[in-house]
């Protein structure tokens, strides 16, 4: 089986890790959040000077962890797009010069693609046709999967990605960031009926609801209005409170799509990838509701849902046993449809 190589800087994790087809030999992040945590966000210079800065040890670490040196490597890939251009051109730079310097095949992957390749990380005997939920900072997409390389997008957001709606409200409730994570700790010990709040309907033309597309911008504002509205009425509002409606709200709301959507296209497996994949109201309110109508759902292990290189040499693995590679001109793009 051929060992893959992989870095992934699209944001703010710089990340290497080796795969051998969907075997994780190491897998390597070193998270930036401590930096980017004092300015509520991801700030585009900052992340791609740390990656530069330590992208080179962390290759290190991989093939260390591995126990392996370059001779018995197959291939380098990296994440190509989409992202932060200036933080791609870090892992992509970094692991052309490395496929260069040690003749190596190279392989440019989609983030996207990535993340759905972790699913085949935890549960190696999935088999396509499924459907992927993939729901991250950046996307909120539901993917009929076909085949490696063969997707058909379904559903998407209109506005604002899932879990960059979760990070809005948390910095509008002062939580901080990255928002996710504190939303749904916070979550589990709020009462989620407290307040009633939009799920975000896309109107259609001729009547009725988009089936699968989903906004949360709606929900974002509703949320804002509800703070200022209490806060008006001279309270302090009930965050715990807030962030189980909002949590609770985006949950249904996803799963609402997601099983429509499954049963629709007739797939009985529904594989769930990208941040938001971690937040333990969907982990239960899905798996719950999936089950009630006789399908499968994969979640995998919090550790390959945020953003990480094994799910990138995953998907390399795949396309190179396909005879795939990328040409070394490849380019980073901030916006690229899977
Ligand atoms: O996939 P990811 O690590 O990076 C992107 O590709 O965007 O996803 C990051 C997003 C952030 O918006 C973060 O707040 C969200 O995933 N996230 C969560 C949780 N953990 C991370 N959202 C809800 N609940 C969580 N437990
Ligand atoms: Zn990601």
């Amino acid at each position: 089986m051929a060992k893959i190589l992989a870095i992934e800087t699209s944001c703010d994790e710089t990340a290497a890790a080796i795969v051998s087809d969907r075997q994780v030999l190491s897998n390597v992040v070193a998270s930036q959040i401590a930096t980017h945590q004092k300015y509520g966000g991801v700030v585009p210079e900052l992340a791609s000077r740390q990656h530069l800065a330590n992208v080179g040890q962390i290759v290190d670490a991989a093939l260390e962890a591995a126990g392996l040196d370059w001779p018995a490597i197959d291939a380098v890939a990296a994440t190509c797009a989409p992202g932060l251009v200036g933080a791609l051109l870090v892992g992509l730079t970094a692991a052309k010069t490395l496929a260069m310097v040690h003749h190596k095949p190279f392989l440019g992957i989609h983030h996207l693609e990535g993340h759905l390749y972790a699913s085949y990380l935890s549960n190696p005997d999935l088999v396509p046709p499924y459907l992927c939920l993939l729901v991250s900072g950046g996307h909120t997409s539901l993917i009929q999967v076909k085949g490696c390389g063969d997707y058909v997008m379904l559903g998407q957001t209109r506005d604002d990605a899932a879990g960059e709606a979760f990070d809005k409200v948390a910095r509008l409730l002062d939580l901080g960031y990255p928002g996710g994570p504190i939303i749904d700790q916070l979550a589990q010990t709020g009462n989620a009926q407290a307040f009633s709040l939009p799920e975000g309907n896309i109107s259609l033309p001729e009547g009725g609801f988009h089936p699968y597309d989903s906004s949360f911008s709606g929900l974002k504002t509703a949320v804002l209005r509800l703070v200022e509205r209490i806060k008006a009425a001279g309270s302090s509002p009930p965050v715990a409170d807030i962030a189980a409606s909002f949590q609770t709200t985006v949950v249904r709301s996803l799963t609402r799509r997601t099983l429509r959507c499954a049963l629709d296209h007739n797939l009985s497996t529904i594989a769930v990838g990208g941040g938001v994949a971690a937040n333990s109201g969907l982990r239960q309110y899905l798996q719950a509701e999936a089950e009630r109508h006789n399908l499968t759902v994969i979640f995998p292990p919090l550790k390959y849902c945020t953003d990480n290189a094994a799910m990138i040499a995953c998907a390399a693995a795949d396309h190179f046993r396909l005879g795939h590679t990328s040409p070394l001109a490849t380019a980073a793009q901030s916006r690229m449809s899977i």
